[in-house]
């Protein structure tokens, strides 16, 4: 028997501080890109609903926003880098705090993950490599597109994007910003090496793939402080055509772990983490501050218990906060739910991105109905 039953009361609920900020549970709305915001960029009305119903949530990570029309991934992206940007989200930011919930924004560079199709712009990347799949465009899925390898201006100006991308997010309402180097795009493409080719300061030894990562946050802490910032990461994960071996992971991830930790973030999240894995102990023992776990559920279907009892592991194995993001997907109440021990809904047809509306989003029943 685990130590988790239906009855006792679950160890997510205990309320938690993130610097100086209360949160009254454990749970955090994984970040999720729903491909409904305006054609410019600017948060929509509808978001704000979807967000306002799930302001119990501990903290909400909102989807990725971009900070710059190169950057854009896909079709119905969120932005951070022009004023109306920043009125949108301020909109979703007041109907989540009179819910009385609380939001990070996370800002996200696609870098080869993107297409001329959506953004008008050839993508730029660490190395001229495409991506090795077909990408969603508002013309259906199309080959991607050999990227331009970016020059040290473009790593300049990306830089400064994602700085100012921090600051409009604290005007727009937002708790913080996360700084995404996960999933593939463009701080994990110079992370790894396979699609970091470079042989200047940016590329070859993992302190030089790492460089970019640490000086994004360098930059983003300079603007807001380390309290408002954390650094999303996912060792291993092949999202995204990314491939990085056990020992690619070894080599590089420990180091930036620690190189973070002295820049004083105030979250770690590792996405796809796996709590009784050797890495994620020694995560846990080189982070100093908050760690976030999103645990690996299964593809095809969120558990029955909402991911409680993944949940719950992810604690022992020393997280400070848990992360899901499909279980709150479908249930606006999780938890709620996951207090009462109550059955979740199951997540709809392919949780109806790109698709925009409200069917699928904003229309997933609570117990109360
Ligand atoms: C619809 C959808 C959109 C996602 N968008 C993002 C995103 O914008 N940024 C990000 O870091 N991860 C994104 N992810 C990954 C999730 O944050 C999370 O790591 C993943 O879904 C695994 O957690 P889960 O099993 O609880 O859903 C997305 C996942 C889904 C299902």
């Amino acid at each position: 028997m685990g130590m988790s039953t239906q009855n006792a009361a679950s160890a997510l609920l205990s309320p938690a501080r993130l610097a100086d900020i209360d949160l009254p549970n454990r749970l955090v709305i994984a970040p999720m890109t729903r491909n409904r915001a305006e054609p410019s960029g600017a948060a929509s009305e509808l978001m704000a609903r979807y967000y306002a119903q799930r302001a119990s949530a501990g903290l909400i990570i909102a989807e990725a926003s971009t900070p710059s029309a190169v950057g854009r991934t896909y079709p119905g992206i969120a932005a951070l880098y022009e004023d109306e940007h920043t009125r949108g989200w301020r909109r979703v930011n007041r109907c989540v705090g009179a819910a009385g919930g609380r939001m990070f924004a996370q800002i996200q560079h696609g870098g080869r993950v993107g297409h001329p199709d959506t953004s008008g712009l050839i993508p730029l990347a660490p190395s001229p490599i495409a991506l090795p799949e077909p990408i969603h465009t508002p013309n259906g899925r199309r080959p991607a597109v050999r990227p331009r390898q970016m020059g040290q201006g473009d790593i300049d100006a990306t830089i400064a994007d994602f700085a100012a991308a921090a600051r409009r997010a604290v005007a727009a309402g937002f708790a913080g910003v996360e700084v995404h180097a996960a999933n593939g795009y463009l701080l994990h493409q110079f992370l790894a090496p396979n699609t970091n080719r470079r042989t200047d300061v940016h590329g070859g030894t993992p302190a030089a793939r790492m460089r970019l990562v640490l000086e994004v946050v360098d930059a983003v802490i300079a603007q807001i402080g380390p309290d408002r910032v954390g650094v999303r990461i996912s060792p291993g994960n092949t999202t995204n055509g990314i491939i990085e071996s056990a020992r690619d992971v070894e080599d590089l991830y420990p180091e930036l772990i620690s190189r973070l930790d002295e820049r004083g973030p105030v979250y770690l999240h590792v996405a796809f983490a796996d709590p009784d894995s050797g890495l994620w102990k020694r995560i846990r023992a080189s982070w100093s501050r908050t760690l976030i776990g999103n645990p690996v559920l299964p593809v095809e279907g969120i558990p029955e218990d909402g991911g409680r009892v993944a949940g719950e592991r992810m604690l022992e194995a020393g997280a400070d906060l848990v992360a899901l993001g499909r279980p709150f997907l479908a249930n606006p109440d999780l938890v709620e739910r996951i207090r009462i021990g109550a059955p979740v809904n199951a997540v709809r047809e392919k949780y109806l991105m790109y698709v925009g509306g409200a069917t699928g989003y904003t229309d997933y029943p609570t117990l109360a109905g």
